[in-house]
């Protein structure tokens, strides 16, 4: 029983992240356009239209607003976490420090469900400004090929196909560089931009009239579900070994990135409903839909293209956090060493890397982008809340370890956050919280079956381990 609550100690891993062979190169503006590098993607481009249309009409603005709050709650907690332990591993590895192995090993299963699921929402919202592309040039995909069974189709393919093509591309131990990543981030918010700039001409009223057709519960389940689009400034936390000045810049870049993203969010909200009534977005490729419905079809194209290329950079970024979790897990003992095994020709994790991509490829060819980003949300949800207790936790049992940030108000403050995250949770549908149940059952008897017997806590074992990595 002792044994489910062992945990690592602070002191050594201060030790290990400060000695880690990770070169420290990032600063608080890069930390911010990693940050929004990962946060804009399938959920602006996508569900702002679906969830407009079938959960909060124009009332979206506030599902996204809701989202934020929660997010900004969140990411205050996770400000002070990471600035006080800037260690790898996220919430696995914080939970490991204050609760024990049992709740480290299913945050570190959480957060594996979270970054696949992730991948493939992302790559199947990727389809429809694919999509949008290709018949531009003339090219006929059949339908059947891009639309999930439960849709009338067959498989969505596309999805499949960019979710392998970028596995392959980890697989031979691609990393993004940082000028590449910078340049993705500048044409994804080029083109929110640009939408914004040109819609905001054609927007009408009374196309925002009626402005909640679905009442509070239709606003409340939308923000349970676009808080999808605000996930990826937590990833800033995983980044913090490669941080110069962790305990300043770590926060900075959370809370900026958040910040920029929520106004962009909130703009967008307002021009797509105001552009077109709600009904009609409906659709995979809501931006795009959108300039074409009043006449703007170039711009449309560009938005098209800028949308192909910006998502798959977010496709990329969770599958690379879905191998580094299973990593961090790996070199624990929590799962078996292959997991961790790196290739001596590529240096990418090869097995983790095929296992997580071709999880992902699978999920997206057959599962709907809404149920997916749900089931992301209920586990980012439930990290995000472990991140509050986490805080609350680490100022009871280490109050003097040097904090770059800290959060006002403890515990009201994180007590906050948690009731926020677990309020959104219980507005994500009983399906969504039937497949995490399973999912967790799951990590429950890995733990019991396998990791409980092979977890190496001790510090000089787990040092062992990483001089001869
Ligand atoms: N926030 C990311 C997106 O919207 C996951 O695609």
């Amino acid at each position: 029983m002792a044994s489910l609550f062992k945990k690592k100690s602070v002191t050594q891993l201060l030790k290990e992240s400060k000695s880690e062979t990770f070169s420290k190169t990032l600063g608080a503006f890069d930390l911010t356009i990693l940050g929004i590098g990962a946060i804009i993607g399938t959920g602006v481009l996508v569900l702002t239209g679906l969830v407009a249309a079938r959960d909060a009409g124009p009332a979206v603005i506030f599902s996204f607003i809701i989202a934020a709050v929660v997010c900004g709650f969140a990411a205050l907690c996770y400000a002070e976490i990471a600035s006080t332990l800037p260690v790898s591993g996220s919430v696995y590895t914080y939970s490991y420090v204050t609760i024990g192995e049992f709740v480290a090993h299913l945050m570190g299963w959480t957060l594996l469900s979270v970054y696949i699921l992730t991948a493939s929402a992302v790559a199947s919202g990727w389809t429809g400004y694919f999509y949008n592309l290709v018949s531009g040039f003339g090219l006929e995909i059949p339908k059947a090929l891009l639309t999930i069974p439960s849709q009338g189709g067959i498989v969505n393919l596309p999805a499949v196909i960019i979710t392998l093509v970028l596995t392959w591309l980890l697989s031979r131990g691609m990393k993004e560089s940082k000028r590449v990543n910078n340049a993705m981030v500048l044409v994804k918010i080029g083109i929110v931009v640009l939408f914004i700039a040109v819609g905001a001409f054609y927007v009408k009223p009374e196309n925002w009239v009626p402005f909640a057709p679905y009442g509070l519960s239709g606003i409340l389940a939308g923000g349970a579900t676009v808080f999808f689009a605000f996930l990826g400034f937590d990833a800033l936390a995983t980044s913090a070994e490669e941080v110069k000045n962790p305990q300043r810049d770590l926060p900075i870049g959370i809370i900026a990135s958040l910040a920029v993203c929520t106004i962009i969010y909130i703009a967008v909200c307002l021009v797509m409903t105001g552009m077109v009534s709600y009904k009609e977005l409906n659709v995979p490729e809501a931006m795009a839909y959108a300039l074409e419905a009043v006449g703007q079809n170039k711009v449309a194209g560009v938005i098209a293209v800028g949308a192909v290329i910006g998502i798959m950079a977010v496709i990329f970024a969770y599958i690379y956090a879905a191998t580094r979790v299973f990593f961090a897990m790996s070199r624990d003992g929590l799962l078996p060493e292959f997991f961790a095994k790196i290739s001596k020709k590529t240096g990418a994790p090869t097995f983790s890397t095929w296992l997580t991509g071709i999880g992902s490829a699978f999920i997206a060819g057959f599962v709907d982008l809404k149920e997916l980003s749900n089931l992301a949300n209920i586990g980012a949800l439930l990290t995000f809340s472990m991140v509050g207790v986490s805080v609350i936790i680490l100022r009871k049992t280490h109050p003097n370890l040097q904090r770059g940030f800290k959060v006002p108000l403890v515990p009201v403050l994180p007590i906050i956050s948690i009731a926020c995250c677990l309020f959104l949770m219980i507005n994500l549908p009983l399906t969504t919280w039937m497949y995490f149940s399973v999912w967790l059952a799951i990590g429950v008897c890995v733990y019991f079956a396998y990791s409980k017997k092979k977890a190496v806590i001790s510090d000089d074992k787990r040092l062992e381990i990483k001089k001869a990595e």
